[in-house]
């Protein structure tokens, strides 16, 4: 019997990098899983994937910045699968630059997504979970969650926010059997620094970006060994950077 068979796993962000990652190592671990994000047919060939493996998945199009969708996709995992064991609130967007740049649109960006996003999945989660007596939450953070420094003070801030959450969410739920985790990232090579537009910053994120940085599944293994701890063992944070990252 696989460690997670019987549990459902919701995970946002999950046509693209880190989250669809995820959503592969948690079928694989056993969990029906809950794909989510905007793009319907990165997540169809995602689901095409996982179901091809043996695999059970539901994919639902969903923008977390949006309340209303968050609140449905809550739903509709309780609705189709039975339950809300595990929501890994991955869906993130990074957009780096010095603040005097003033690109007021990209901040608000990042907070709707980054930490409002999270903010009402989880919302609608936990609600399900206290009336279970169980679950997981997994929020992802970044070594930028730790430490602030410069072209990263919108998205730290953001983040900061996520580590902040987190451990106020640990306290407030443990009598109701409800474990959080915080994965923090350093430098993943993935979709995310695609959607810089500051030249600045582009330039700036090379001496990290052109290292030999972590691969979305070396954040996933990690994800799966939270998640398949026994029920007393609650990982509260995990930071991991590329070997040869230093900040
Ligand atoms: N890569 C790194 O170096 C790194 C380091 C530390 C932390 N992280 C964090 O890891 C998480 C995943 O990022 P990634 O590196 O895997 O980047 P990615 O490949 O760009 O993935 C980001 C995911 O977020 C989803 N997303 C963005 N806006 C959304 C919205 N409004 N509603 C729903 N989904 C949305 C995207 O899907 P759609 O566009 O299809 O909606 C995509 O699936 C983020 O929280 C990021 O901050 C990444």
């Amino acid at each position: 019997m696989a460690k997670l068979d019987g549990k459902v796993a919701i995970i946002t962000g999950a046509s693209s990098g880190i989250g669809e990652a995820t959503a592969e190592a948690l079928a694989t671990e056993g969990a029906a899983v809950v794909v989510a994000a905007r793009r319907e047919d990165r997540l169809n060939d995602l689901v095409g994937r996982i179901e091809g493996d043996g695999g059970r998945v539901l994919p639902v199009a969903c923008d977390v910045a949006d309340e209303e969708q968050a609140h449905a996709l809550i739903q509709r995992a309780k609705d189709e699968l039975g339950s809300v064991d595990i929501l890994v609130n991955n869906a993130g967007v990074m957009q780096l630059s010095k603040i005097e740049k003033g690109l007021s649109d990209e901040w608000r960006t990042m907070f709707d997504v980054n930490v409002m996003g999270l903010l009402y999945v989880t919302d609608a989660a936990v609600q399900v979970m206290k009336e279970q007596g169980s679950g997981h939450l997994v929020n992802i953070s970044s070594v930028a969650g730790r430490k602030a420094g410069p072209l990263r003070g919108a998205y730290s801030g953001t983040k900061f926010a996520v580590n902040a959450i987190s451990e106020a969410l640990r306290q407030e739920l443990i009598e109701d059997n409800v474990r959080v985790t915080v994965v923090e990232p350093g430098a993943v090579e993935t979709e995310l620094t695609s959607h810089i537009t500051d030249e600045e910053a582009k330039e700036g994120i090379k001496s990290i970006y052109g290292l030999d940085i972590l691969q979305a599944e070396d954040i996933a293994n990690a994800i799966a060994y939270c998640v398949t701890q026994p029920e007393r063992v609650s990982v509260n944070e995990i930071l991991i950077r590329p070997t040869q990252q230093a900040n």
